[in-house]
């Protein structure tokens, strides 16, 4: 996925929840336009604990990436065709092509985008968050599928109805009674 007008010290939250919803959502790589190491770290600590592969890579100019990308590009925006109107056709074609690369923004999205993208998605005709957007973008292409992944890492939860468990990579488990 993209991530398009990051602001380091204004979307250090919002920019980090992007990542980390694309990455529990399946994807491979985001790529942020302005260069942000913090941001990089952040997200490599909780890949290097809870396992995956998900790369973050800033700084990066986002013209580029859209245009040299072999991916279907579909950029999430309320301006959009609602997703929720889609034929299953342009599912199946997202679905069995080579990939799909997201692009969400932050602030105004330039209109250039609008052009090199290959759809324009709304998820839902109004205006609410890109995490939100992408969250539900990226359950209905992958079916659900990642949700329910074993992603390997040194530390796993053991879901439970009640209470915290966490299995970690030396064998120990640590059982939490408490409430979350
Ligand atoms: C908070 S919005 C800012 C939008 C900005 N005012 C504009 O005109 O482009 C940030 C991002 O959230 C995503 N977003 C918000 N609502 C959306 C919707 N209904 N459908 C798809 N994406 C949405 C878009 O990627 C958008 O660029």
């Amino acid at each position: 996925m993209l991530r398009l007008g990051h602001r380091p010290d204004r979307d250090k939250r919002m920019t980090t929840h992007v990542c980390l919803t694309a990455r529990a959502l399946g994807a491979t790589t985001v790529h942020i336009d302005s260069a942000d190491r913090e941001l990089e770290e952040r997200v490599d600590k909780v890949v290097q604990q809870f396992g995956g592969d998900t790369r973050v890579v800033t700084g990066e100019n986002p013209r580029r990436v859209v245009k040299e990308t072999d991916l279907k590009v579909v950029h999430l925006t309320m301006y959009g065709e609602n997703i929720a109107l889609w034929d299953d056709d342009i599912w199946h074609d997202l679905r069995s092509g080579p990939g799909v690369l997201v692009v969400v923004g932050a602030t105004k999205v330039p209109r250039e985008f609008y052009e090199l993208a290959h759809i324009n998605a709304a998820v839902g005709n109004q205006p609410h968050s890109e995490v939100a957007a992408l969250a539900i973008f990226l359950d209905r292409l992958t079916q659900g599928e990642p949700l329910g992944r074993d992603l390997k890492g040194k530390v796993t939860i053991l879901p439970q109805e009640r209470g915290k468990r966490v299995h970690f990579e030396t064998d120990a488990v640590t059982e939490d009674e408490g409430s979350p």
